[in-house]
């Protein structure tokens, strides 16, 4: 069973759309970056994701992930540092970050497992996976909560836990799950699907990493499934911030880069 989704006014599960606009208000401004201290990495790593599209506003998702990352939440100062080295409106942003479950514009716990519950990991599985999870994860600071499919149903059934997919899951893997995370170890790495070279259950699982360190292929690690193919040179570039496939968009000269094509 479902944990409750919280309702605001009128049923609706956005906060503040109950309230009517100001509209005496001042028009929303963007910040100053003069007067809007930025924490540096965070002014560093938003710049680096404006530099690989062509329109910077598209850097915009994962701008928000790193000072959702910073803060823990999507809190008015970070909105407002995001935009202030975007050069947007924290309205622009807000609108953005509101319209998905991967944002919180309130408190949140510092883990989240997100269980998909949808129909490839339901057949095999994921709501007695979900309800062990919730009951491991109790008076944790861990956040339980289940998806639509997450697009790794050769997984099934899996969850995201921090951003890292691991499965297939049983009921056993939930506790397991809560041990990697209170001791800061990679969570179940046998079972991550970076290191998943096929869905073909039948190859020899490869070596498990010690660790984050272990991002990159070494003498005695495999390279991690995403990035094979790759020079060495190019799994690490193609892996900004080691936060997985980000190459810069490459648009020839001759095009225009407005979208057009006349
Ligand atoms: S149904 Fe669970 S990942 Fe697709």
């Amino acid at each position: 069973m479902n944990k409750s989704v919280p309702r605001f006014e009128h049923g609706s599960r956005v906060p503040g759309w109950d309230t009517p606009a100001d509209l005496d208000k001042d028009p929303a401004t963007i910040p100053d970056p003069a007067t809007t201290p930025v924490p540096e990495q965070l002014r560093q790593d938003i710049e680096t994701h404006m530099a690989l599209y062509p329109d910077p506003r598209s850097a915009a998702l994962p701008s928000l992930e790193e000072a959702q990352r910073v803060h823990g939440w999507c809190s008015p100062l970070a909105i407002t540092q995001v935009a202030a080295v975007m050069q947007l409106t924290p309205a622009y942003l807000t609108s953005v970050a509101s319209f998905y479950d991967m944002f919180k514009m309130t408190r949140k716990p510092a883990n989240d497992v997100f269980v998909c519950t949808n129909i490839s990991c339901s057949l095999l599985g994921a709501d007695e996976f979900f309800e062990a999870m919730l009951a491991a994860a109790e008076g944790a600071d861990v956040n339980v909560a289940s998806f639509e499919c997450l697009g790794a149903c050769d997984i099934a059934p899996m969850a995201s836990v921090n951003g890292e997919y691991v499965g297939p899951l049983d009921a056993e893997d939930a506790q397991r799950i809560l041990d990697d995370l209170s001791a800061g170890r990679p969570v179940l790495p046998e079972k991550q699907i970076r290191y998943r070279r096929t869905v073909d259950p039948s190859p020899p699982t490869p070596p498990v990493p010690d660790g984050p360190e272990q991002e990159f292929a070494t003498p005695d690690h495999p390279r991690p499934a995403d990035t094979v193919g790759l020079s060495d040179a190019d799994a690490q570039t193609d892996r900004v911030g080691g936060s997985g496939s980000s190459a810069p968009i490459e648009i020839p000269p001759e095009l225009p880069r407005d979208g057009t094509d006349t």
